[in-house]
């Protein structure tokens, strides 16, 4: 009776120490202490029951009661060697074993357990061992497709093929991220915020795609994104085209290395379809955000495609009349140019220009798309069109010295945003110098494209433009500037001086005024 006192005080303490050393290192596990302390509990209860019969000298149901108060103890003993082994030694060592394996072993110990306890109480656990092999023979034909389901799960723990947390694709070609491995069934967690319960004899039955996965290391996955452009295109430009658009700027969730690339996939995809088929493949970083990254390379590719004027094929059997007599015809001219001189009104630098000269220039513009993060302009490359920003956001960015002398900014700096209707482009348009920043389109941005040779007919026109201008482009330019070298207001309204006398002298030059 001594010795039984002395175990229920023993395990009192080991439950307490390891409550308390769960509470400290591993309190993601505090429900395997409140296992532990449930089933001491009972112990405890079953203990209390046999001391009382001892005491009143209920001689049968006293033993009893003790096989039972030694059964909880027993359990109770491999619960704590347990929770302290995989839930406080094992994680520090960086070790973790799937559930389904701790399951395991602890029920290997109860069955230790239960033998060792009914054969010191002089039960034959060899007969017990018999008749536990029928009933669980019973047991097995009676729940054959449970016992299948979670000899499954057993099997998928211990041949580590399918892992929590792994995205995987189903026969039926659902995709889903694995949450969790459990004894029957495992639970897959899809895009569309839904949960699928996928048993486990039937992903071990079916072929399941790991998605993103190989030799067990994490990869970007591949994607397509097709579209189709007619014959009038030739494939080589179309594939320039879209590859330039691809790699100019990074797109979000797309990997760099591998790079995305075009490729021209088939010549009339469906039958009667005069048009060849492109496909552009990319890597995608993360799987969950398949359709958003999907999105933002086909804006990029219909960006691009109208950019370089190549529609997208429509199906041979579209017939597209336009009756074009010459009122049609002008009423167009008429709203196009209309619509570039709006335009071109919001252009401050442009305020003191003449009526037919801003309509020389609308005429001259063309219109063109960019899809989000594009450079639109690069720092150091020669300029060749002024933008008019007729809808959306961009940032101008620099991250070399705009002088070209002098330490370089560790990182690509904002030096402004501009909202529609704004321009840009003029310095190196004006003067044929370098970009002095990167332009980076923000959000899918609308505008008008001036290039050089229209500007020049206008300028050589009337030569006094040009004074005018310098005084606006000197402002921008010292803003620019006064980033790097944090001019106060004084110092900056005498560098505009400086600067408008070297612009006004470069734009004389270039266009030889
Ligand atoms: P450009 O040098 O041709 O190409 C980059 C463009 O960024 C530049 O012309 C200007 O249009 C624009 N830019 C540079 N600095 C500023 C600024 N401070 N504010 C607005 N736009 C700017």
């Amino acid at each position: 009776m001594r010795a039984e006192i002395y175990w229920a005080f023993g395990l009192f303490l080991g439950v307490v120490v390891t409550a308390a050393l769960v509470n400290t290192f591993s309190p993601a596990f505090r429900s395997r202490v409140r296992r532990v302390v449930v089933l001491y509990g009972f112990y405890v209860v079953a203990l209390a029951t046999w001391l009382g019969l001892e005491a009143a000298h209920s001689e049968p149901w006293a033993s009893r009661f003790l096989i039972v108060a030694q059964l909880l103890q027993a359990f109770t003993t491999v619960n704590v060697v347990a929770t302290i082994a995989f839930a406080v030694v094992l994680p520090k060592t960086g070790v973790s074993l799937p559930t389904i394996a701790t399951d395991l072993l602890v029920g290997f110990g109860y069955v230790l357990s239960t033998l060792g306890v009914l054969g010191g109480h002089g039960l034959n656990p060899s007969s017990l061992i018999a008749s536990g092999a029928v009933v669980s023979a019973v047991i097995a034909i009676s729940l054959q497709q449970t016992l299948g389901n979670i000899l499954g799960g057993v099997a998928l723990q211990l041949d580590d093929s399918i892992h929590e947390g792994d995205w995987i694709q189903l026969e039926n070609g659902r995709q889903g991220k694995v949450r969790s491995i459990r004894w029957r069934h495992t639970v897959v967690e899809t895009r569309d915020w839904s949960t699928m319960i996928v048993p486990n004899s039937q992903l071990l039955a079916a072929n399941i795609m790991i998605l993103g996965k190989r030799e067990g290391r994490s990869v970007p996955q591949r994607m397509w994104v097709w579209f189709n452009v007619d014959f009038r295109h030739s494939p080589n430009r179309v594939i320039q085209v879209v590859t330039d658009a691809l790699l100019a700027s990074p797109i979000d969730g797309v990997a760099t290395d591998p790079k995305p690339n075009c490729i021209c996939m088939d010549f009339t995809r469906e039958r009667r379809e005069a048009m060849a088929s492109y496909a552009v493949r990319y890597w995608l970083t993360d799987l969950a955000a398949d359709d958003p990254t999907s999105s933002r390379v086909r804006t990029r590719i219909f960006a691009a495609l109208r950019r370089a004027q190549i529609p997208l094929a429509l199906p041979a059997i579209t017939n597209i009349i336009e009756v074009d007599d010459e009122q049609r015809v002008a009423k167009r001219t008429m709203r196009n140019r209309k619509e570039r001189l709006n335009a071109l009104r919001t252009v401050h630098i442009f305020q003191f220009l003449q009526e037919e000269e801003l309509e020389q220039l609308a005429d001259g513009m063309s219109h063109v798309i960019y899809s989000s993060n594009e450079i639109i302009t690069r720092q150091g490359a020669t300029a060749h069109w002024l933008y008019v920003m007729t809808a959306g956001t961009a940032e101008v960015r620099t991250n070399v010295d705009p002088d070209g002398s002098g330490p370089l900014p560790e990182e690509a700096r904002l030096v402004a945003t501009l909202k529609a209707p704004d321009f840009f482009g003029e310095m190196g348009l004006m003067t044929g110098e370098p970009r002095r920043a990167d332009v980076v389109a923000v959000t899918d941005v609308d505008c008008f494209r001036l290039g050089k040779e229209t500007f020049e007919r206008v300028l050589l026109a009337r030569p006094e433009i040009a004074t005018e201008l310098s005084l606006k482009l000197a402002t921008r330019r010292v803003e620019l500037l006064a980033i790097r070298e944090e001019l106060d207001e004084g110092a900056r309204s005498s560098r505009v001086a400086d600067e408008r006398v070297r612009i006004l002298g470069g734009i004389k030059k270039f266009f030889g005024l």
